[in-house]
């Protein structure tokens, strides 16, 4: 197997993901604190291209400015000597207890206006290192007490929070867009912008509507039961997938943030078979960044944080071999005929015919033999075994 991970495969990590100490509600961290210079080196090392950040990550919530110049600048000459790039940026409006309640999206206006300032300053940070995209993750904006939230008030705060971002890119000149990732809940209870169609149908609410799109996380849809080929097969269709979080989910639980692959691993291959050939003639039908948005599991030491990252890339690209042997197969190819899948992009109504016409076309209804069309099956099992082949390696 090739699978050997290059920049050209455009694969990406947040500095949180390989950085995660382990911590979690029940126990202490299982890891050291992982220095984001070796994080640099050792995704570049293992074929990535990129890095990506929350300010906090890289700059310890309260530095002062000489100190965050130095930690930016030690960040930067790592990136200089390993040829890494900064695709995208983030802020942290979770982690300290002022975001108890929310960023955007808080009960108190304090916290509202610092909240707009800490990502304000962090988008000259974006800008500066070059990154094209900008995510906003709202895990705190939400509620676990329905009577104690407004939420259309809490949804034209989250507005007026993006617009004044947005025209703040605009201003300054920056070749930025916005991200906005759903989440259905962790850590609040219920969170705003649950999912993919909530989030697109928000954003259609926006001032600057083209500057804004989305970050959809695997397991994030998947927590919420949903389909995440699907959705992003929607973002795709509604021009709005400007940056993907990979990782894996087992059902309907809290969040597990696994490897890419190590949850739903059909669905994992229906994805990276959209991502890749589902653009016209079959080319890729998204060309940005591969995020990978994991966490290496808490039973690992840097050994297995090391070899989870480099499982991701793998796994990707052994996916992407899987399926283009999965479309190069003639049989897969009789199948997807016989199952009509092409059929569905012949448009309903003829050139030019409208539904007078329809009414008048007796073929289409009193003619139709309505029984011999309902007997005719679709082979879409077969189908789908043949994808399992080509995945398990069988074919
Ligand atoms: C999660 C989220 C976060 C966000 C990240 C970006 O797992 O709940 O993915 O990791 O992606 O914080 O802001
Ligand atoms: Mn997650
Ligand atoms: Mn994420």
């Amino acid at each position: 197997m090739t699978a050997q991970p290059t920049p050209a495969d455009k694969f990406s990590f947040g500095l949180w993901t390989v950085g995660w100490q382990a911590r979690d509600p029940f126990g202490d961290a299982t890891r050291a604190a992982l220095d984001p210079v070796e994080a640099v080196h050792k995704l570049a090392e293992l074929g990535a291209y990129g890095i990506t950040f929350h300010d906090d990550d890289l700059i310890p919530f309260g530095s002062d400015d000489a100190s965050r110049d130095q930690h930016i600048a030690r960040f930067r000459k790592a990136l200089t000597e390993t040829g890494l790039v900064v695709p995208m940026v983030t802020t942290n409006l979770f982690n300290h207890p002022v975001f108890k309640d929310g960023g955007f999206t808080s009960n108190d206006r304090d916290v509202r206006r610092y909240a707009l300032r800490k990502v304000l300053r962090n988008i000259d940070l974006a800008a500066e290192l070059g990154a094209r995209t900008f995510v906003m993750w709202g895990g705190r904006e939400g509620s676990e007490y329905d009577l104690a939230k407004d939420i259309r008030a809490a949804l034209d705060r989250y507005r007026e929070g993006v617009d004044l971002l947005a025209s703040y890119v605009l201003d300054q000149g920056y070749d930025l867009r916005f991200a906005i990732e759903p989440k259905p809940n962790e850590p609040r209870g219920d969170i705003l912008l649950p999912t993919v169609g909530h989030a697109l149908a928000f954003i259609a609410s926006l001032e600057h509507s083209d500057m804004v799109g989305l970050n959809p996380e695997v397991g994030h849809e998947q927590m919420a039961g949903l389909n995440f080929a699907h959705g992003i097969a929607q973002a795709l269709w509604q021009g709005k997938l400007f940056h993907i979080d990979l990782n894996g989910q087992r059902g309907i639980k809290y969040d597990q943030d696994l490897v890419f692959g190590h949850g739903d691993l059909l669905n994992a291959f229906a994805l990276v078979d959209l991502l890749e050939n589902g653009g016209p003639g079959g080319a890729p039908a998204y060309d940005g960044p591969r995020h990978f948005d994991y966490k290496p599991s808490r039973t690992e030491d840097y050994t297995g944080v090391w070899a989870s990252a480099a499982a991701n890339m793998r796994t990707y690209l052994l996916l992407k071999e899987r399926a283009a042997a999965f479309r190069a197969d003639p049989e897969v190819q009789a199948a997807l005929a016989a199952s009509k899948v092409s059929e569905l992009s012949t448009p309903t109504l003829n050139p030019g015919e409208t539904y007078t016409d329809l009414l008048a076309d007796r073929s289409a209804f009193e003619e139709l033999d309505v029984d011999a069309v309902a007997g005719r099956g679709f082979g879409f099992v077969h189908l789908n075994q043949l994808a399992v082949e080509h995945l398990l390696g069988a074919r």
